[in-house]
């Protein structure tokens, strides 16, 4: 794993040194994708790229690199490192540049880092299912963008995790939004039920899985918000990401979701996201 994508190139992790004056450092002043790689082949690529692209615009930021040139480095990145389950994570910032609040000028480049990580999928957790506490969601109105400025995400996850959670389900004056690094949906009367991708959440890629996966097995969805409340009182919670794919929610609050280990709905969710996965990676282990 001793190879990163350093401003588009191939390069030695250890040569490699973070400007001081780089303002996703100073400002958080950037975006970012953390896409899976199974087989040793991307997943959702093109997804994820899509969502980059128009986080970008989102920020006023632009992409040096074409969505082709910056997928070919990507899977360069995947060979050399010799990556078969795992992930990367990819980051743009807005430059190097003295720091000052206003957008350096257009001769500043932005900076593309990107570097994997070996991971295996979550089996254990994706059967017995995750803990998961409510928390205040505190953070601003534009949650669509994948912007590197995660603190309100952080000290949610963090507060889940001192009350012995998993993950943090956020909420506004009652009504859930989403996870702090997760998409919440949760099942009632055998209907799924999930907030609309909104500004308010960020529209996961594997949010637009789990909605195929759906389709797929006639399952009914609605794209609307639900309440705390309900959330308390469905028959199955679950929460969908990257690297989680479709977790289900054993206990909120302490509270069980349903009846623990049946997730009937949840199950056949699961087995439509592994044919998706083995559909576009190869035959999962
Ligand atoms: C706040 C938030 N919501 C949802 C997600 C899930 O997105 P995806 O399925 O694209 O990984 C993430 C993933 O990092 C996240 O940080």
């Amino acid at each position: 794993m001793s190879y990163i994508v350093f401003n588009g190139e191939l390069t030695k992790r250890d040569t490699i040194s973070i400007d001081i004056e780089d303002r996703g450092y100073q400002f958080g002043d950037g975006i970012y994708e953390v896409v899976r790689v199974y087989n040793g082949r991307l997943f959702t690529w093109e997804e994820h790229v899509e969502r980059l692209y128009a986080s970008a615009e989102k920020i006023r930021m632009t992409v040096p690199y074409a969505k082709e040139e910056m997928k070919a480095v990507m899977e360069k990145l995947i060979e050399k490192n010799q990556l078969t389950d795992g992930t990367i994570y990819l980051q743009l910032t807005r430059g190097i540049a003295p720091r000052n609040h206003a957008f350096p000028g257009s001769d500043v480049q932005a900076v593309l880092v990107a570097y994997t990580r070996v991971s295996d999928r979550p089996v254990a957790l994706m059967e017995k299912g995750a803990d998961a506490l409510v928390v205040e969601d505190k953070r601003w109105l534009h949650c669509d963008i994948k912007s590197l400025n995660l603190l309100g995400n952080v000290l949610a996850h963090q507060e889940a995790l001192d009350a012995g959670c998993y993950e943090a389900i956020l909420h506004r004056d009652g009504v859930v939004t989403e996870g702090s690094h997760t998409n919440i949906s949760i099942v009632m009367n055998g209907t799924v039920y999930t907030h609309p991708a909104n500004n308010l959440i960020l529209n996961g890629i594997s949010r637009k899985v789990m909605l195929k996966a759906c389709d797929s097995t006639a399952t009914s969805y609605k794209e609307e918000a639900f309440t705390v409340e309900q959330l308390l009182k469905a028959d199955e919670a679950f929460i969908t990401s990257t690297t989680l794919e479709i977790t289900p929610i054993r206990r909120i609050n302490n509270q069980p979701i349903g009846i623990e280990g049946e997730y009937k709905v949840i199950k056949k969710l699961q087995e439509a996201f592994t044919a998706d996965i083995e559909a576009e990676c190869g035959p999962l282990h």
